[in-house]
């Protein structure tokens, strides 16, 4: 689905742009996308979703070169201040594309666009839509409008900037998802109601709106029915979803989890982003109940200090996280654990730093998606005083990271001899019986065995350790269809 084949379960680095993969053609005739998207799984989600919509309104196809394409369009990220710079060096670089192409048509839809749509008009006029991540489903329409006034003078040409959050509408205008191998994300929820101090996605987002219960099992059986045997549920704050039900009440995450397991052909289960504060008992009954849980989680908790989770506005203390989290590992003894976090927050003080970092030894984190606290306009935290050097922010940012790849080596290591669930994906490429697949814990596992088995899930007990994300193994037992 992207250049990167292998997706972590957990959100995704600002820096770490991926452009949404095409079908090849050499038709020059055909209209070509090329979409850039930055940030979290969420933009990938709605990238693709836009890829579809463009797909089955006016024929467009993807490109992976920029130079190529007819229309290009940057899914943005606005969650650190550097994510967001990006947009207008890259917005440079497309303007020279335009200059030598007058009929390019240039659209910038995410987080960035919600924020600055006024200062994309003022700073990069040429830019020919504006869209937000609530708005992007009325892409097609915006694409006419634009065509519709190609030939009128400049004067008279209206704007086409739609960064409004109409509810969760968009869901019933995006097509069906596209189906390309085993695992498909699935989004639920949008937006956050959390308002952590540090946060810009309540202001670029919108406040929490969960979809329909019925929608997303509709979607789900749809997408197993295809051959899907992997879902990662999506949401800024996942676990809060509450989606109406057909009778009117309230569908809860962990309700939703029990439905969505005993939809056939399900075989794992994934999602991303929770929150630690609806974290709660009931969905932690679900990693007894339901065996397509994967061992596997994403908790961000940001910080291992109380005083800096306070100013942080996170509304939970260090020791909630550590209970929950010895509750699930009672359960689950082999959970992987991974997290957010945020370092240099403004008030971080050598002591606050020690905590976090001795909490990280104690939870024992196999991941991390860890940056230097970035000031957002508008945002609460960006009054706060902030006296801490930048070069102590980073030093202490690179301790955090040391230990975590750490962790996360000897977490690998581990992994000798024991045996994975892995969901086999696909033929190696430079072996017709080498397969490969993903244990729960993210890691890629190869062993020998038949092309016919892609698709299915096996036991493979671990053999040779290769790379930190890479062992190989030996089958131990292949599990029927699920379907
Ligand atoms: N919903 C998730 C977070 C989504 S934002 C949650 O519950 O935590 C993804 C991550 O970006 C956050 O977890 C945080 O670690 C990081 N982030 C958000 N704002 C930031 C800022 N101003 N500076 C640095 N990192 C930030
Ligand atoms: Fe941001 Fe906090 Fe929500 S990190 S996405 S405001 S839970």
């Amino acid at each position: 689905m992207t250049v990167q084949t292998f997706i972590p379960n957990g959100a995704k680095a600002a820096s770490e742009n991926t452009v949404t993969q095409p079908t090849h053609t050499t038709d020059v005739s055909i209209k070509k996308l090329y979409i850039e998207t930055q940030g979290c799984q969420m933009n990938e989600y709605d990238s693709h979703r836009m890829a579809d919509l463009l797909g089955d309104s006016h024929g467009y196809i993807l490109t992976s070169n920029p130079n190529e394409a007819d229309i290009l369009l940057m899914n943005t990220c606005s969650i650190r201040e550097k994510a967001q710079e990006k947009v207008f060096s890259e917005l440079g670089r497309w303007r020279k594309l335009k200059d030598k192409n007058p009929d390019l048509v240039i659209g910038v839809g995410g987080c960035v666009a919600s924020q600055e749509g006024d200062n994309i008009q003022k700073r990069a006029p040429y830019v020919d839509m504006i869209f937000g991540p609530q708005t992007l489903h009325r892409l097609p329409q915006m694409l006419d409008q634009h065509n519709a006034q190609v030939e009128k003078p400049k004067k008279d040409k209206i704007k086409l900037v739609d960064i409004s959050f109409p509810d969760i509408e968009k869901f019933d205008f995006l097509p069906e998802p596209r189906v390309e191998g085993f695992k498909a994300f699935v989004s639920i929820m949008e937006g956050c109601s959390k308002y952590c101090s540090f946060c810009v996605v309540p202001y670029t987002r919108g406040e929490e709106v969960s979809r329909p219960l019925d929608d997303v099992l509709a979607e789900i059986a749809g997408l197993a029915e295809k051959g899907v045997r992997e879902i990662s549920l999506l949401g800024q704050n996942v676990n809060g979803y509450r989606g109406e039900t057909f009778e009117g009440g309230i569908c809860t995450f962990p309700e939703l989890l029990r439905l969505v397991a005993e939809i056939p052909g399900i075989g794992r289960l994934r999602y991303t982003t929770s929150h630690p504060l609806e974290f709660s008992d009931e969905l932690i009954q679900c990693y007894e109940d339901l065996p397509q849980m994967v061992s596997h989680l994403h908790l961000p908790v940001q910080s291992g200090s109380n005083d800096v989770l306070k100013a942080m506005k996170r509304n939970h203390t260090i020791d909630v996280y550590i209970d929950k989290i010895a509750k699930l590992r009672k359960i689950r003894p082999d959970m992987h654990l991974s997290s957010d976090f945020i370092i240099g927050f403004p008030g971080e003080t050598d002591e606050n730093f020690a905590e976090t970092l001795q909490f990280i030894k104690d939870l024992d984190f196999d991941h991390s998606y860890s940056f230097v606290y970035s000031k957002r306009p508008g945002t609460p935290a960006s009054d706060l005083p902030d006296t801490t050097p930048e070069q102590v922010k980073k030093e202490r940012l690179a301790q955090v990271q040391k230990v975590i790849k750490q962790s996360s080596i000897e977490k690998t290591d581990a992994m000798l001899g024991k045996i994975e669930r892995v969901l086999i994906e696909k033929v190696s490429d430079q072996d017709p019986n080498i397969l490969i697949g993903t244990a729960d814990n993210t890691r890629l596992v190869t062993f020998v065995g038949d092309a016919s088995w892609v698709g299915r899930f096996a036991e493979i007990e671990i053999t040779e350790i290769k790379t930190l994300n890479f062992v190989y193994g030996e089958l131990l037992n292949l599990e029927p269809d699920v379907a």
